[in-house]
């Protein structure tokens, strides 16, 4: 008897689909990016399929993320579309709170994506016209491939799917512990430490500021230039001062105006080792991806002297690194801040519409549609905001398709129900 369930339990493994059609659109990521896609899809009427790898909505955060974490930007620039933030939120809601914000959304809209699945590769079909997306489908240790089969591709996996580790000299003798800044929770553990952080992000400064905040040493390497804007410039946010001042005047002039009100409340901060690039922050953005820093008490600390700045670096040694500079300093811990970068290339077979950096080629605006029902969102370099724009037009895209074609066949089967009907009266 019970050799007969085994047999009956690997059939029906046997018998498992190894590949579905998919009704609508495959949305690749469950991130604020692909939920927001799926969410203006099902006001579209428009069915669709998300395929996550991470367990949960939202990974990036709730697991790559530190504690200190809240929104850099005011609330109402970050929500998502048709959901606005809960009224009580503040004006930067911490991480906790976007996590909930999320979830209810994902909730609101009824989004089940299908979690520990791996998107492998995807390639479009000529022949039959469609999409071929291969996953990976983790439950526990057991790994089983599928397939789907759609007319439309999403892709929502983010700017920040995976991170930039640098690969410095002698980094593997260093001993001490190593970790990348998406590891990184709180300063806790580090209390007491010499504790070098590499890069100046926004991740390298608030990891930074958080060390200082555990009493732990923080030296911070500056290989390059960065700019550096306060959160609030007189009690105005300094993102919303300058998307006002681009509706009205050119970028160069809000780049310059920016940096005047940025001397006026930080002062200079090249005394301080933080070196400006000669392009304004905005051009920089635009044109490199390259994110200003918004200061929430960083600076403070790098002028009190508990953020020590340092040069690039030359090399590791053990328990010890070199600068370029020749100066050598004693340390316990790495923090690479050192950035992140999109999965797409390892994944699309496609060359046309996403560059090799796995960035859509076109520019913003242009960036959300490529041919044969190819689409990106969240690759805009504009954050949340950019997000939300990219997934209404792609779901108003779909959706015009959609609807045209269910009116076609539904005119369709009426004349052919109309057919069969005058023919039964024979
Ligand atoms: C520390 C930090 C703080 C930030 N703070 C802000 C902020 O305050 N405001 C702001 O506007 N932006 C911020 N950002 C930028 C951030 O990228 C966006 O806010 C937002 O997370 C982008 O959403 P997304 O859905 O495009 O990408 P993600 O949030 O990265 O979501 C992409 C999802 O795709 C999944 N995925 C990736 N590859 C695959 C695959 N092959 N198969 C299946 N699933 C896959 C990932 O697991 C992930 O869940 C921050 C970024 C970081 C790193
Ligand atoms: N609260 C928030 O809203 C918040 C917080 C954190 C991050 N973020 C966002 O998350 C995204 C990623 O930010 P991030 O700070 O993690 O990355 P990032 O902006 O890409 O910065 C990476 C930093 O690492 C440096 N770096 C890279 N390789 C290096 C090396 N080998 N040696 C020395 N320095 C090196 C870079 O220097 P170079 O410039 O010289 O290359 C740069 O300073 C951004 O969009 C950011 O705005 C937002």
């Amino acid at each position: 008897m019970e050799n007969l369930f085994r047999l009956v339990d690997q059939e029906q493994d046997f018998f498992q689909p190894k590949w579905t059609l998919v009704n609508g659109p495959i949305i690749v990521g469950a991130g604020p990016s692909g939920l927001a896609a799926a969410a203006c899809l099902k006001e579209q009427g428009v069915p669709f399929v998300v395929v996550e790898r991470a367990d949960c909505i939202a990974s990036l955060w709730q697991k790559r993320t530190y504690d200190r974490l809240k929104l850099h930007l005011p609330k109402q620039f970050c929500q998502l579309p048709k959901l606005p933030f809960p009224e009580d939120y503040p004006e930067y809601p911490t991480k906790r709170q976007f996590i909930e914000y999320l979830e209810s959304y994902a909730k609101h809209f009824d989004i089940n994506p299908k979690f520990n699945e791996c998107v492998q590769s995807a390639r479009y079909d000529e022949t039959s016209g469609f999409w071929r997306v291969k996953t990976v489908v983790s439950t526990g240790s057991n790994k089983t491939e599928f397939e789907y089969i759609c007319r439309w591709l999403i892709v929502a996996t983010g700017e920040n799917a995976e991170s930039v580790m640098p690969d410095i000299e002698g980094l593997s003798e260093f001993g001490g512990e190593v970790i990348h800044a998406c590891d990184y929770k709180s300063g806790e553990k580090f209390k007491g430490q010499k504790v070098l952080v590499v890069g100046c992000g926004n991740s390298g400064m608030e990891v930074s500021l958080d060390l200082c905040n555990h009493n732990a040493s923080p030296s911070m390497v500056v290989r390059s230039s960065v700019h550096v804007l306060p959160r609030e410039i007189f009690g105005k946010s300094t993102f919303e001062l300058a998307v006002l001042m681009m509706k009205w005047l050119p970028l160069w002039l809000v780049d310059k105006l920016m940096l005047i009100l940025a001397w006026l409340v930080l002062g200079n901060t090249e005394k301080y080792g933080l070196k400006r690039p000669s392009t304004g922050p905005l051009e920089l953005k635009n044109t490199k991806g390259k994110t200003p820093v918004l200061d929430i008490g960083a600076l403070e600390k790098i002028r009190s002297g508990d953020i020590n700045v340092v040069p690039g670096i030359k090399r590791f040694s053990r328990g010890q690194v070199e600068l370029v500079n020749g100066e050598k300093l004693e340390i316990d811990s790495v923090v690479l801040a050192t950035g992140y970068r999109s999965n797409v290339p390892s994944w699309l077979e496609e060359g046309e519409f996403f560059g090799k950096n796995g960035y859509p080629k076109a520019p913003f605006p242009q960036g959300w549609k490529g041919k044969a029902g190819l689409y990106a969102a969240g690759f805009t370099r504009r954050g949340l905001s950019g997000a939300s724009s990219d997934a209404m037009r792609i779901a108003h895209d779909i959706g015009t398709v959609w609807k045209e074609e269910n009116k076609q066949l539904k005119k369709r089967t009426i004349a052919r129900h109309r057919r069969c009907i005058s023919l039964s009266q024979f």
